[in-house]
């Protein structure tokens, strides 16, 4: 299914006081969309200003600052020519993001004259935030890591920021009826209310509902395989198997594992599993010792192998010698005969990232195709690395979303298990589970006896 035709080209232009979260938004809207096969692209103008003013203080942002005022409409002329130049060299350049504050009306009249004369969709994005923790932990994000106060006073940096904001507030207009006849959404303190104006196509329909699901609160996310299976065992794919004895005892494992991995006092997680048993068999211990509601999701199932299913990969080799060769050039575009491809479970996947967005902690015990998937929107892979990662057996990830990326950590069970991994151009091998050197590091955590 195409998300955009051709001829869509939808530019997002961000609106909001410094410190709202626009950047963080226009993040996550790049990274999800290059998750979809939508190409996205980002222009900063506080990138554009700094080439010729690196890192001036908050008197530069001075609404009477006349050289200043030059300066910061200079850069935004750049970043929307840059823009423009980016939608004319090829029509699959579908999305750009223009993050900058655009807070008045002035401003927001001349971006929307630029853009649609060039026959591009304009869509406003206001953040508007009053939440006070929240404008905090975005202006301590700034004071540590913007280019605007690298290797100055953390302190220092943060009072120039404020002032900054103060200078911003003195002349910022929210989107209100006036500009009734633009596409805008407005997003209240993230997460809490949004006010939605003009949107119309699909693409647009899809980038707000996106919007509008997401939160910023600080959270987890929990991804495991079901224990080893009997199918593990014999080294095949797909199948509704049971748990092997070692899975088993993995699942026993689990509730203590989730402990140890770091689970916030007072926090109910909910538990999602596929449809399928050795998932379902996994979760029970979790669930019984812990009584967090449990969710059971059809679009968690495993990929679909189709003909292939039950095979081994030696079987699936000899039978369908054109499929296999044909796998491994392109893991990510390649159906099964009957089945389905990775691009396929990302669009089935959809709903999950759109429920993952509004949730707070989950924990997800799924399957090898579904994790590599989930797992590359989280952490930005692309399609032709992500079906090849490597996802152990009876290992525990929990995932932290943080402003600029996401934190993985590794809990490993002291328990032995094949390893399912296949790599790009080799045979199934049958071994236990090791783990890659190059991941992120593992603890290892102990059985439930130890
Ligand atoms: C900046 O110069 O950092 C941002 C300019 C703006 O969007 O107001």
């Amino acid at each position: 299914m195409a998300i955009a035709s051709a001829e869509t080209q939808v530019c997002l232009i961000m609106v909001g006081l410094p410190a709202r979260g626009k950047s963080l938004i226009a993040g996550k809207v790049k990274r999800y969309l290059g998750w979809i096969s939508v190409k996205a692209e980002i222009f900063n103008v506080g990138k554009y200003r700094r080439k010729e003013n690196a890192q001036p203080d908050a008197s530069f942002f001075e609404p009477h600052n006349t050289q200043g005022e030059k300066a910061r409409r200079a850069a935004a002329e750049a970043a929307v020519t840059d823009l423009l130049k980016w939608f004319k060299a090829d029509t699959n350049n579908t999305v750009a993001i223009l993050d900058a504050t655009n807070s008045t009306r002035d401003r927001r009249k001349w971006v929307h004259e630029r853009i649609t004369a060039a026959g591009i969709d304009a869509i406003f994005v206001e953040s508007k935030c009053d939440d006070e923790k929240l404008i905090m932990s975005n202006i301590l994000e700034v004071k540590t890591t913007s280019p605007d106060y690298k290797g100055q006073d953390p302190e220092a940096a943060a009072r120039d920021f404020r002032k900054r904001i103060a200078n911003y507030e003195k002349v910022y207009e929210t989107i209100d009826e006036s500009e009734r006849s633009y596409a805008y959404v407005k997003l209240i303190n993230v997460g809490h209310q949004v006010i939605i104006n003009l949107i119309q196509d699909y693409l647009s329909s899809r980038l707000v509902y996106y919007l509008i699901n997401l939160h910023i609160k600080p959270r987890h996310i929990w991804l495991s395989r079901h224990g080893e299976s009997e199918y593990n065992l014999q080294g095949k794919i797909g199948g509704d198997a049971n748990l092997s004895s070692r899975g088993e005892l993995y699942a026993q494992a689990l509730p203590g594992i989730v402990r140890r991995s770091g689970v916030p006092q007072d926090t109910q997680l909910v538990i999602w599993t596929s449809t399928l048993k050795r998932t379902i068999q996994t979760a029970r211990y979790l669930q019984a010792e812990t009584k967090w509601d449990q969710l059971e999701w059809k679009a968690l199932d495993e990929i679909e192998s189709g003909v292939c299913d039950g095979m081994t990969y030696g079987e699936i080799e000899k039978t369908y010698p054109e499929d296999f060769a044909a796998r491994d050039q392109d893991k990510y575009n390649y159906r099964y005969r009957g089945g389905e491809s990775y691009r396929d479970v990302v669009i089935r996947l959809e709903p999950i990232i759109m429920e993952l967005e509004r949730s707070d902690n989950i924990i997800i015990v799924t399957h090898q195709a579904i994790i590599r998937c989930i797992y590359a929107y989280f952490m930005d892979s692309s399609s032709d690395k992500s079906p090849w990662m490597e996802v152990p057996l009876h290992t525990l990830m929990k995932l932290t979303p943080k402003a600029y990326g996401t934190k993985e950590e590794r809990f490993k069970a002291d328990i032995p298990a094949v390893s399912t991994w296949r790599g790009k151009g080799s045979a199934a091998k049958h071994h236990d589970s090791i783990s890659d050197p190059n991941g992120p590091p593992t603890i290892i955590v102990g059985s439930p006896e130890n």
